[in-house]
Order: structure tokens, then C-alpha cells, then sequence
């Protein structure tokens, strides 16, 4: 099926999108769909009717069906680790043995949510949340998109081991009145631990007399944290089967339930369970995350396109590429099928973006212009919440959309500076509102597109062998130095540092 379709894809081979439209009177309608209050619109990319077909005969053939129900019934979707990926159980959606246990822990949560409100850890005006990859990247989303109007805690988080990250970290907050939440799955990572015990020291420096005791971990090895001198009445365990890019939905996500408080906290999950409705009961064909899915596997096998650019029209948003880099290139970012074989096609591209305008204003003349084809999404929200005049928001929405059409359409020109190419593909993603709820669903659709790739690549998405090696290398030479074998390259660049 790929040769044939990469056949009649060849440049030249293809309709362009401006024929797709002009043939296909009811395109728009077939294209783009609303679910949980969220409008998607793939009416400006290359998909048609034969490629869908094509796709959704592959989905077929992939076992899209039971891969999907898999998911949903606590199936061993990660072979490799022969676990189950439970992140679908935190909000509801999984099987019920796993549901039960999500929502004991989810109401131990609320517990320790509803104590610190209570005053358990004195006065607070500050969270330092502590963690790195999915055990930060999540909170951080939804503070920053959720937080600006709604949240009285200055929240910070902190990841990089960089001292200078640590001190930025700090700076607006107060350690007499700051709790400290370390988020780690496996409580080992070298980052999160060495960040941990700079906060200890702060506190302590900072006068707090017990500064074990305003530490709370958030865990799947608790037995790692209580090594680390944290009683057990502070830790929040959650399950070995919720994946550390998948897991804000459980307690990793204490510092945005604090932050944005616990209803707020509740809405994201059940808007992220309507998005898991939609998924595990829809057809094929109609099925917005396995549609995604369909265009991007067209993209980077058919057109050769190795990155895809994801555009924020929503300062809210702004944190949104960096979460999907890694949601999407750790899960996909794989070379070899579940059974261990070379995969038969190039597997995730490159996710990259930023926020419009800004981006307007600095990469998106590669985008038009460029001799790289990448397809871009727009992500925007109808009703903006800001205090200033509703222009701006009007002029915000018009900018997406008139470079989505840009790309589409193109525009000739005697001066070939000035011709551009138009055929460049491009999808759109309206919120109606931002809030909790809408969030929560758009990131569920998120997970569930990149599910949906690993399937029709017959791929593990919820593994990450890949970042192994370098910890190792990394450990390997903090501890003999580089006594061991070592390049020439690297040891000269350990000379040169004087590390
Ligand atoms: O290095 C990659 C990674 O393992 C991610 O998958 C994970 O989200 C991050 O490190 C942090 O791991 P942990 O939550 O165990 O500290």
C-alpha cells in the first residue's frame, strides 16, 4: 500500500489542495469535526478519499480495534515492559480494577489537597514543584495556561540540574511559606534528587526548622522516597503502569490541583474522559485522534517530512509544543515494531512550533517559502480571557487563520522572491474556551493521536530505552571521570571543562 501511495504522491503525481477542494465540494464537512467542544478541521492537508481509505484499511490490518481495546481494558500494551498503561484509569476510563485503585489514590490526593488548603503546612504563598520530563512538563501546561486569573500561589517548577535554573526557580519565593513537591516516578533521577536536596538546604537556609517536613513526594516507589528521608504520610504513590509523560492526570498533578484548585483538577479529568469516549467508541472513520494519526503518517511516509511544527495562537499555550515534543518523540521516537524488528517506516518526526504572532515574526518564513515541506497545526481558542480590548484576540484568531490560507494557497509572482508555492498543508484546532475541562480533552486527544501512530507503525509508545544510554555514559563518567575507555573527542572536552 505505501509504495503505491508514495507513487501517486510524487510531486506532480498529487493533487494540491486547491484541486482537493475545488473536487471536493464537500470536503470541509467530511474534514473537520467538534468533540468536546473542540472544533478540528483537516480539510487543508492532502488526506482524500483514497487515502483514508488506504489508512483506515491499515488501521484495519494493524489491529487498530483491539490494540484500542487493549488500552482501554487494562490489555499489556507495553510489552517490553510487560505492563498495562493505566494514565486512562486516572480519569475514569479503564478497567474497573484499575479504576478503583486510581480513585483511592485520587481521594488520598484530595485529602492532603484539602489539609494544605486547611492550613496543615502553616501559611503558604508558594510551590516549588520538582521534577523533570512527564514529572513536569504536564504541571507546568496547566499552571501556566490554567493559573494566570486563578491561582494565589506563586508556582515554580524546576527541573535542570543547572544550579542557574535553581536559583531562577527560587527567586519570587519565600521558603518560610514555599512547600516543596518532588514528582518522580522512579525517585532515582539524578536531576530531581540533586534538586531535592538544594531545596532542603534553601529551606534550612532560609530558616525553616523542619525542612524534611515540607517535602512531599509524589511517586510510583514510594519505599525510594522514604529512603530519601520522607515519611510516609507525605507520599502520594501512584501506579508502575501510568507512564511519566502520561501521568499530570494522577498525583503528579498536586501542584496544578493546588494551584488551580481541586474542581478545576476534576474538570480537566473529565474532559480528558469525554476525549476517551470519543476515541474508544467512535468508528474509524470519524475518529478524530486515529484522523490525526492518518495525516500524520501521510506526511512524514508520503511526503518525506521529518518534523511537524505545532503553533500556539494563545499565549495560554505557549507551553503546549514543548509538552507534545516530548509526549510525541519519546513515545514514537523508535526504530524497531514491538517484536523487536525493524520498523517498515520512518516512525515520529521531529515535533517542534512556538507561539503566534512571535513565530509569525521568525521561522514561518522557512515555512512558506522554505525548500523543507512540514505540516503545520494551529492551535487556537475562540474566546480569549484578557483584559484588553477584544481586538487584539480578533486580530490573534485572524493571523492563524490567514497563515493557514497563506500556506494553502500560495501566490504567483513574475519575481520568483516573491512567488510562493502554496500546497503547504496545514491543520486547525479551535477551542471554543480554555478552561479545565477543554484542556483536559485536548491533551487526551493528544495521547490518544500519538497511540494511534504507534499502532499503525506496530510500535511501543509507552517505553524509553532510548534515554538510557546517555544517563549512563553521564553516570559512568561522574563517578572514574572518564578513567574508563573514552573517546579522544570527549576526554578532551572533560580536560578542557576541568571536570
Ligand atoms: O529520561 C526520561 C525520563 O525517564 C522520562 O521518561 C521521565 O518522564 C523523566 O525521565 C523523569 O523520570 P522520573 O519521573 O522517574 O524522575
Amino acid at each position: 500500500m505505501c509504495r503505491a501511495m508514495a507513487e501517486r504522491l510524487q510531486p506532480g503525481a498529487t493533487k494540491t489542495l486547491k484541486q482537493l477542494f475545488d473536487e471536493e465540494p464537500d470536503r470541509l464537512s467530511r474534514l473537520s469535526f467538534e468533540v468536546a467542544g473542540i472544533y478540528f478541521d483537516w480539510s487543508k492537508t492532502h488526506l482524500d478519499r483514497d487515502i483514508l481509505d488506504e489508512s483506515l484499511a491499515r488501521a484495519e490490518r494493524m489491529g487498530f480495534g483491539a490494540a484500542r481495546d487493549a488500552l482501554f481494558s487494562g490489555g499489556i500494551v507495553n510489552p517490553s515492559e510487560g505492563r498495562p498503561a493505566t494514565h486512562v484509569a486516572e480519569r475514569g476510563s479503564g478497567a474497573p480494577d484499575e479504576v478503583d485503585v486510581s480513585t483511592a489514590r485520587r481521594q488520598r490526593m484530595r485529602a492532603l489537597v484539602d489539609a494544605i488548603e486547611g492550613g496543615a503546612f502553616g501559611e503558604l504563598t508558594g510551590i516549588l514543584h520538582i521534577g523533570i520530563g512527564g514529572s513536569a512538563l504536564g504541571p507546568a501546561l496547566l499552571v501556566d495556561a490554567l493559573g494566570r486569573r486563578a491561582s494565589t500561589l506563586t508556582v515554580r517548577f524546576l527541573s535542570n540540574i543547572d544550579g542557574a535554573a535553581f536559583d531562577d526557580a527560587v527567586k519570587p519565593l519565600d521558603p518560610a511559606t514555599t512547600l516543596v513537591v518532588v514528582a518522580s516516578k522512579t525517585f532515582s533521577t539524578l536531576e530531581t534528587l540533586s534538586n531535592m536536596d538544594a531545596a532542603r538546604a534553601w529551606l534550612r537556609q532560609g530558616g525553616v526548622g523542619d525542612p524534611d517536613g515540607r517535602v512531599i513526594a509524589v511517586t510510583a516507589k514510594p519505599e525510594a522516597a522514604v529512603e530519601q528521608a520522607i515519611d510516609e504520610t507525605r507520599i502520594l504513590q501512584f501506579g508502575e503502569g501510568v507512564g511519566g509523560r502520561y501521568s499530570l492526570w494522577s498525583s503528579v498533578g498536586l501542584s496544578a490541583a493546588l494551584a488551580l484548585g481541586w474542581d478545576a483538577f476534576e474538570a480537566l479529568l473529565e474532559g480528558a474522559a469525554e476525549m476517551d469516549r470519543h476515541f474508544r467508541f467512535t468508528k474509524p472513520n470519524v475518529n478524530v485522534p486515529l484522523i490525526a494519526a492518518f495525516a500524520d503518517r501521510l506526511y512524514v511516509e508520503n511526503f518525506a517530512c521529518q518534523t511537524r511544527g505545532v503553533f500556539s495562537y494563545d499565549e495560554r499555550l505557549r507551553l503546549l509544543p514543548f509538552y507534545l515534543q516530548q509526549l510525541e518523540m519519546e513515545s514514537n521516537g523508535k526504530s524497531v515494531t514491538k517484536d523487536g524488528k525493524a520498523v517498515q517506516w520512518p516512525t515520529a518526526p521531529v515535533t517542534w512550533g512556538g507561539t503566534g504572532t512571535d513565530a509569525q515574526h521568525a521561522v514561518f518564513q522557512l515555512l512558506h517559502q522554505g525548500t523543507i515541506a512540514a505540516p503545520v497545526e494551529f492551535v487556537a481558542v475562540r474566546e480569549s480571557d484578557d483584559d484588553q480590548d477584544a481586538e487584539h484576540h480578533r486580530l490573534l484568531l485572524l493571523n492563524a487563520f490567514a497563515q493557514g490560507a497563506a500556506l494553502m494557497e500560495g501566490r504567483k509572482s513574475d519575481d520568483p522572491q516573491r512567488s510562493y508555492s502554496g500546497n503547504r498543508p496545514s491543520t486547525a484546532i479551535l477551542l471554543e474556551r480554555l478552561d479545565a475541562r477543554s484542556l483536559g480533552a485536548l491533551i487526551a486527544f493528544y495521547e490518544h493521536r500519538t497511540f494511534a501512530n504507534a499502532v499503525l507503525l506496530g510500535i511501543n509508545p509507552f517505553d524509553q530505552f532510548g534515554v538510557e544510554l546517555g544517563k549512563d555514559i553521564a553516570r559512568q563518567l561522574a563517578e572514574d571521570s572518564g578513567e574508563g575507555e573514552l573517546d579522544a573527542s570527549t576526554r578532551a572536552l572533560m580536560e578542557r571543562a576541568g571536570v
